[in-house]
C-alpha cells in the first residue's frame, strides 16, 4: 500500500521513524504522468533502499512557457496506481504553497551551463529545476536520490549543484528507456500526433547514427523538423527538437 504523503508535517513525522531504525530511503523525483522511464529508476530505488518515495509535483517554475505548462499530462490517479503495482512505499504529492511558501522569493540560479543547451532555449528552466530538486532534497531528506539520464543536463546540473552546495545526498543516474521505434520515453510524447510520433522515431534514428552534427541537423530539417540544437557536449550527443509544437529532448554517448 502506497502512503500519499501531501504536507512536510506528515513528512518529518514519517521521517523521523526512519533515523531510529536506520533504514535508507531513496527518492524519485517527478512531475507525474509516470511510464517506465520512470518504472525503472523507482526499480533502482526500490532494490537499492529499505524505503521508498516518489514525489509527484508539475513544477511551475520550471516551464517558461505557460501553454507547456497547462498542457502537461496530469495523471494522479494512474500514477498512484503505478505505485502501489511497483510497492512504493510512499508518494509525496504536495501543492504549490507547500513546497513554495516564499512564492519562489529564494531561487538557485547557475551561471553558465544552465544557460547552454535546453537552457539557451528555456531562459529560468533550470534555475526552477535546480530549486525545487533542493527543496525536495531538504524536506524528504533521502539517502539517494534518482535521475533519467534523457535529461542529461539536468542530471549534470544537479549532481554539480550536490558537489558545489556540499549537500549530503548520492545520485544515482539512470540510462534511457525507449520505446520500440527508439524514442525515448517522455511524458511529452502523449502529446504527439501520429505524424509526429513518425518523425520522432525519426529523430531517434538520425541522432544515433553516428554522423557529423551538421548532417543530423540537415537530415532533420529535410524532415521538416524544427532543431532547437545539436550539440557534443560532456562526452555526449543532445538534441532537442520540436515537433507538433510538443519540444522532444535527446541524447547518445559519443
Ligand atoms: O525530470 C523531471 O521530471 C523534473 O525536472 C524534476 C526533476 C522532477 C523536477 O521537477
Amino acid at each position: 500500500m502506497t502512503q500519499t504523503v501531501t504536507s512536510v508535517a506528515d513528512w518529518k513525522q514519517l521521517r523521523a521513524e526512519f533515523d531510529e531504525t536506520g533504514e535508507s530511503l531513496g527518492l524519485v523525483p517527478t512531475m507525474g504522468a509516470l511510464h517506465a522511464g520512470h518504472t525503472s529508476l523507482v526499480e533502482r530505488s526500490l532494490e537499492e533502499n529499505a524505503q521508498t518515495v516518489v514525489s509527484i509535483f508539475v513544477n511551475p517554475t520550471q516551464f517558461n512557457d505557460a501553454t507547456d505548462l497547462k498542457n502537461y499530462p496530469r495523471t494522479l490517479d494512474a500514477d498512484i496506481q503505478t505505485l502501489e503495482r511497483l510497492g512504493v512505499d510512499y508518494a509525496f504529492v504536495p501543492d504549490r504553497d507547500t513546497v513554495y511558501p516564499d512564492a519562489y522569493r529564494y531561487r538557485l540560479v547557475e551561471g553558465d551551463v544552465s544557460k547552454r543547451l535546453c537552457g539557451a532555449h528555456r531562459p529560468g528552466h533550470f534555475d526552477g529545476v535546480l530549486t525545487i530538486v533542493m527543496r525536495l532534497l531538504n524536506i524528504i531528506h533521502p539517502h539517494r536520490a534518482y535521475f533519467g539520464e534523457k535529461d542529461y543536463q539536468q542530471y549534470y546540473l544537479i549532481k554539480d549543484m550536490i558537489r558545489a552546495l556540499f549537500m549530503d545526498v548520492e545520485i544515482r543516474r539512470c540510462p534511457i528507456v525507449r520505446d520500440a521505434d527508439g524514442v525515448a520515453l517522455s511524458s511529452r510524447n502523449a502529446l504527439l500526433t501520429a505524424e509526429g510520433r513518425d518523425l520522432a522515431a525519426q529523430f531517434a534514428t538520425i541522432l544515433r547514427r553516428g554522423e557529423s552534427m551538421e548532417a543530423v541537423r540537415s537530415q532533420l530539417e529535410e524532415r521538416g523538423i524544427e532543431v532547437d540544437y545539436v550539440e557534443d557536449w560532456s562526452g555526449r550527443r543532445l538534441a532537442a527538437v520540436v515537433i507538433d509544437d510538443v519540444r522532444l529532448i535527446d541524447n547518445v554517448e559519443t
